[in-house]
């Protein structure tokens, strides 16, 4: 029986020992303290020997009980000590490591240039008008007094779309100058407004892409006059290029506007001596511009007796390309990272 509780005792604590986590260590608890445990079985069999040497066993049994139980704690703890190392481990966050990059967005040169060609006749008191990109015949070209055989048609390269539901044509708009029409029908003078927007022409090459922008200015009120026009354009190109530039209205034809010109700016990278990117001339083209012609205020019901206007489309990308020193048109719509990076404002 002695020997029994020894060996007993030996290979309990082994046991205990061995065990590798909370789940078996409770396991073995129950298989050697349980009522039906080891142990237990054990004490039971102290009935069947001689009395003389019970007191004996039973105090040894005893021993031996407390030491096993003593033992199940101490390795209880030390397996909660370990589990809880390893998740300490496992859970760990290195903060030394370096964050994940997360590229920076910015805005798009075309936008950058609209922003500031929108601020700066904002604060001359412009606001921002608006008009479809799927645009009527009619306000398009007729209201422009550009009517269906007029020659100016063909400067248009027109992106045609099939006849609207009540058989009108329609057009991509090849201009924001048919927001003129909309906002002086909309809007009785005196009035002025600033339309920007994107324009659709069938034409693809170094300066030229099938969709570009451009932004479209005008103004109508009592006395509006050439001066108005000359002046209000000389300022804007000063406060877009950022700098005092020689300006000069080269008259140019319009079907729109009358008189018309083109407003051709002294060369910004030769200084007007002439280079490459002015051809030799020492002059920029920057934007068409006139005085509203009078069968467009007669289409619009303004009495041309009374209200004279202004009106003037800026080419965006063509303003872009030389306030940043873009070479190629094309850059702006092929998405090229690397060209977006160089050009972008970061925000
Ligand atoms: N709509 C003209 C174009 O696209 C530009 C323009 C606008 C000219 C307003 C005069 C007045 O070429």
């Amino acid at each position: 029986m002695r020997d029994k509780l020894e060996r007993l005792k030996e290979s309990a604590l082994r046991a205990v020992d061995q065990a590798a986590n909370p789940a078996e260590l409770e396991e073995l608890r129950v298989r050697l303290l349980g009522k039906k445990g080891e142990l237990t079985q054990v004490l039971r069999e102290l009935g069947t020997v001689p009395p003389a040497e019970r007191p004996a066993l039973g105090e040894l049994a005893n021993v031996i009980k407390t030491a096993v139980q003593q033992r199940l704690e101490s390795r209880g703890e030390t397996l909660q000590a370990q589990a809880m190392e390893l998740r300490l481990h496992a859970e760990a966050v290195d903060v030394t490591l370096p964050g994940r990059r997360q590229p920076p967005g910015g805005v798009h040169p075309v936008t950058r240039a609209f922003q500031e060609i929108n601020g700066i006749f904002l604060a001359m008191g412009f606001p921002v008008a608006s008009g479809p990109e799927i645009e009527s015949d009619w306000h398009n070209f007729e209201a422009l007094n550009i009517p269906a055989d007029h020659p100016a048609r063909e400067m248009h390269d027109t992106f045609y779309l099939p006849p609207a539901a009540d058989g009108s044509k329609r057009v991509l708009r090849t201009h924001t100058s048919p927001v003129q029409i909309r906002a002086m029908l909309a809007h009785k003078p005196p009035l002025r407004f600033l339309a920007p927007g994107r324009v659709y022409r069938c034409d693809s090459d170094i300066t030229h892409s099938p969709m570009f922008h451009q932004v479209e200015g005008f103004m109508v009120d009592r006395d509006v006059h050439f001066g108005h026009l000359k002046g209000i354009l000389e300022l804007f190109l000063e406060r877009f290029f950022e700098r005092s530039l020689p300006v000069r209205f080269r008259p140019s034809y319009f079907p729109f506007t009358e008189p018309s010109a083109e407003v051709d700016m002294g060369c910004l990278f030769c200084g007007g001596k002439g280079c490459r990117v002015c051809k030799g001339s020492g002059w920029l083209e920057v934007l068409g511009c006139g005085m509203i012609h009078p069968n467009v205020l007669k289409s619009v019901h303004i009495d041309q007796e009374v209200w004279s206007g202004f009106a003037f489309g800026i080419g965006v990308e063509r303003l872009a390309m030389l306030k940043y020193g873009i070479d190629d048109l094309r850059n702006f719509y092929d998405n090229d990272v690397r060209f977006l990076t160089r050009h972008a404002v970061m925000v």
